[in-house]
């Protein structure tokens, strides 16, 4: 059915993201998706009152079509990093840094940023760059500190700031 829909953004096989219109994407939960709507919707809004580097979350809808609960949100437009300059990067990169580090502070951490090399994808498919900076999407598999004991959190941010590190020399280095 996903790859019959007109308007497919994903080519993922998880969920279905489709193009609801210029400004806005839907992300289809069907009901024997492993990844639960309620508790990605709850992380996204998480995330978005701390600082705007998540997609920002629009709302929770049904969508009779294709029988099941869609997450309303921001639609963005990816751009090729590799057309700007480096020095326009690295001022990029820096935001980017100093807002994850933020969402680690404030009790939210991605960790989907780098993807597993078993898994086939990009290898930083969750990590767009638009117009105004590095952004973040899909919070599937994102930790708030309160749901995990403190040593938890503190290993999940460890790891992710290593990843930030292989990210910026993929993103600086082509
Ligand atoms: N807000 C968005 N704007 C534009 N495209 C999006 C957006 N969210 C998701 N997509 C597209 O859908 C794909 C899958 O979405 P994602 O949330 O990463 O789901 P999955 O859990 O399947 O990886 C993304 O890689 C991207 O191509
Ligand atoms: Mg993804």
């Amino acid at each position: 059915m996903s790859k019959l829909h007109p308007s497919k953004l994903s080519s993922c096989d998880n969920n279905l993201v489709i193009a609801i219109d210029d400004t806005e994407v839907g992300k289809l939960f069907i009901s024997d998706s492993r990844s639960d709507i309620g508790s990605e919707a709850e992380k996204m809004k998480f995330a978005n009152n701390i600082n705007d580097l998540v997609v920002k979350f629009k709302r929770l809808e049904y969508n009779d079509v294709m029988q099941g609960d869609m997450l309303i949100m921001e639609r963005l437009y990816p751009m090729d990093y590799r057309a700007y300059e480096l020095s326009k990067r690295e001022i990029w990169l820096d935001v980017f840094f100093d807002e994850v580090h933020e969402l680690h502070r404030n009790g939210f951490v991605h960790r989907d940023m780098l993807r597993p090399s078993n898994i086939p994808g990009g290898v930083f498919d969750n990590v767009f760059l638009t117009e105004k900076g590095l952004r973040l999407i899909d919070v599937g598999i994102s930790t708030l500190a309160h749901q995990v004991n403190v040593k938890m959190f503190e290993i999940f941010v460890q790891k992710e700031n290593e990843e930030l590190q292989v990210f910026a020399e993929h993103f600086l280095s082509r």
